[in-house]
């Protein structure tokens, strides 16, 4: 089979033979790579307790395949282009040979400063090459990178540090967003502060150059670190299974929890995926707006398109400045040719008006694509008739971090598309849907809980430190099945459209927010007693957070005291889990077990009050009343 599928029709023989016979077919995806010695065994699995293990006695080096391998053929070629957050700002290019020798001056850097193999090294960093350049040099030297999105807090950055024990934190000085400048550096001493017992160095890119505190025991310099290092490092030689990256992520209870991906299996399926979703040609150029702290940027900002030998676009800046035409402006000046971001950008795009997109010479575009969040059917045809001129097909894109790559999603100009519909899975992705009960849904035209019954090889391995969790959240729900948290519908020509979360996660912006982690905060604050955190339908966010709160005392001036309790929640997580509308309440709708009844509260924050189904089993029915009176009164 070649590697990247051409018509309709391949695809359904190659997704036949992916289903009849999945360890051929992913060999002969496996055999393009250059591997040090040959797997053993294609896969080897079983989901009850998890374990699963793919090219099994493989050795290889991700890097290897993402930079030396390019280096004969296109040495000379963009390999990440980088567009600043200032318009006037200067655009970096860096070729696969200038891309590799910094990539192993780095490598050789951080051996100096003592990373093993094995060992974790944090990043808080701004989207900036010398982010992808770590990331690189961490999987160059066998070290584990667990990047953190700079928008998260001190505190949530420690908890992610001492959870993997990590041994490095990388970071920049400054981070240049919009009209802002925000002192990343600081956010990292911060966290250190709080106890950070593993961290033994922290390496600081100069990246604005404003003044900084500095620790003379602890920092080191970018630049200095890197100023005399050998411009080559032999790629360390890594086991197929060895870990390649830890990125936490939430989920409904507890702590966000750290997802495992290893080498040979991501690796594969990242290329794989790249190339048939994109349809990625030689020569293109590919822009992926999302921020490297999300795996979307793991997968398809930094391994994809290497691994692939496309050029990367690597944009700093936010989708508004210096106005609403940056993105258009963007594709414009360097020609894009595949464009991919989240529907939450484009629904602020749209909203801005569409004057922002006009007179912005677009012919470049080829391929469009969305990911993160369902798209809503006007802002699906807005984006085609807008952006894409009605000739761009769209490749709406579902999966996960756990998933490591796109499962569900079109094959650009070779499925027909369907908006809002991911429509189908990949060759070697076997999604199904099944009820409460766990019995599967045959046939077409079903909804129920999105699964997933066979594996792909970049399934999620483990949660870091804890595997019991990743069998609990994952593979425990369904027998045999790995369970996506998502609820979905076949429609009657097979394809699948992605309702959203089943469980008590909440998608803003396209950020996954645990609701009991916002709840946690919330309570942090010394007159909350309790609290309940939902989300609800948003124009621009897809969702948005609603808290509902108990406090303990009068609150006084509603303002501040809201006002208050998002500065905690800031503090606590970051701005992202900020809740947008505050309900103070005297009680919480609960069941006899003393469980709340979140179904209520979705309800009632969507201002959907008529339809709040049989609440007489409720331990104290009456506040329903209250809260759906008490409602009328708050304001996003
Ligand atoms: C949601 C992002 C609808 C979904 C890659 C999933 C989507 C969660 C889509 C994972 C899509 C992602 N349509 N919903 N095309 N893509 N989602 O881990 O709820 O940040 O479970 O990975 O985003 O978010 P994560």
């Amino acid at each position: 089979m070649a590697l990247q599928l051409k018509t309709f029709d391949e695809y359904k023989t190659a997704y036949q033979r992916s289903v009849e016979d999945p360890e051929g077919f992913w060999a002969d995806i496996a055999s393009t790579f250059h591997w040090d010695k040959k797997w053993d065994k294609v896969l080897e699995w079983e989901f009850k307790t998890p374990d699963v293990k793919w090219f099994s006695g493989g050795q290889t080096n991700i890097t290897y395949n993402c930079l030396d391998r390019h280096l004969a053929t296109r040495g000379d070629q963009t390999a990440i282009l980088f567009e600043p957050n200032d318009t006037e700002g200067e655009v970096r290019k860096l070729t696969y040979r200038e891309l590799y020798h910094e990539v192993c001056r780095t490598a050789n850097a951080l051996k100096s400063m003592g990373v093993e193999k094995g060992d974790r090294v944090c990043f808080y960093m701004p989207m900036v090459p010398e982010l992808a350049i770590g990331v690189l040099a961490c999987a160059r030297i066998g070290a584990v990178h667990s990047v953190v999105f700079a928008g998260f807090s001190a505190s949530s950055l420690a908890d992610r540090i001492n959870d993997s024990a990590c041994k490095v934190v990388i970071c920049s000085d400054f981070n240049r967003r919009g009209a802002k400048n925000i002192p990343v550096k600081k956010v990292v001493d911060e966290a250190l502060a709080l106890g950070c017992p593993s961290i033994e160095k922290v390496l600081v890119h100069r990246n604005t150059g404003d003044p900084l505190n500095w620790n003379k025991e602890k920092d080191v310099w970018w630049h200095e670190a890197l100023y005399d290092q050998a411009t080559t490092c032999e790629p360390a030689v890594m086991d197929a299974e060895d870990m390649l990256f830890i990125l936490y992520t939430s989920g409904s209870t507890g702590k966000p929890k750290g997802v495992v991906h290893t080498v040979g299996g991501y690796m594969v399926f990242a290329m794989y995926s790249f190339l048939n979703v994109f349809q990625y040609k030689e020569g293109e150029i590919y822009w992926c707006t999302a921020d490297v702290g999300w795996i979307t940027g793991h997968s398809y900002i930094v391994y994809g398109p290497l691994l692939a030998g496309a050029t990367s676009l690597m944009f700093e800046g936010v989708p508004t400045y210096p106005d609403a035409g940056r993105f258009w402006q963007v594709c414009e000046k360097h020609k894009v040719n595949i464009f991919y971001t989240a529907p939450t950008a484009i629904r602020a795009l749209m909203a801005a008006g569409d004057r922002w997109t006009e007179g912005y010479d677009l012919s470049s575009l080829r391929v469009l694509g969305t990911v993160g969040e369902p798209i809503n059917a006007e802002a699906w045809h807005w984006y085609n008739e807008k952006i894409g001129k009605k000739k761009c097909p769209i490749v709406d894109t579902w999966w996960q971090t756990e998933t490591g790559g796109i499962l569900i999603s079109p094959l650009a100009g070779l499925t027909p598309l369907k908006p809002t519909y991911a429509t189908l899975p990949l060759p070697g992705v076997q999604p199904c849907l099944v009820d409460a009960d766990g019995h599967e849904l045959e046939g077409d035209g079903v909804e129920g809980m999105l699964c997933i019954k066979f594996p792909w090889p970049s399934i999620i391995r483990t949660t870091y430190g804890d595997h019991e969790r990743c069998r609990q959240t994952y593979f425990s729900t369904f027998k045999n099945m790995y369970f996506t948290g998502d609820g979905a519908r076949r429609d009657e020509s097979g394809m699948y459209r992605i309702i959203g979360r089943v469980d008590d996660v909440i998608n803003v912006s396209g950020h996954r927010i645990g609701t009991a982690e916002v709840e946690n905060a919330i309570n942090e604050h010394e007159a909350v007693v309790e609290s309940a955190v939902v989300g609800y339908p948003h124009d621009i966010k897809g969702q948005g957070i609603y808290a509902y709160v108990i406090t303990d005392r009068p609150v006084g001036d509603l303002v501040v005291f809201e006002k208050e309790l998002r500065n905690t929640v800031t503090r606590i997580i970051g701005p992202i889990a900020k809740p947008d509308v505050i309900q103070v309440v005297t009680g919480l709708p609960k069941t006899r077990s003393g469980k709340i009844m979140r179904r209520i509260l979705r309800k009632v924050a969507a201002g959907d009050t008529e339809n709040l189904g049989d609440t007489s089993t409720l331990l104290n029915p009456e506040v329903v009343d209250e809260i759906k009176e008490g409602a009328k009164g708050v304001v996003a």
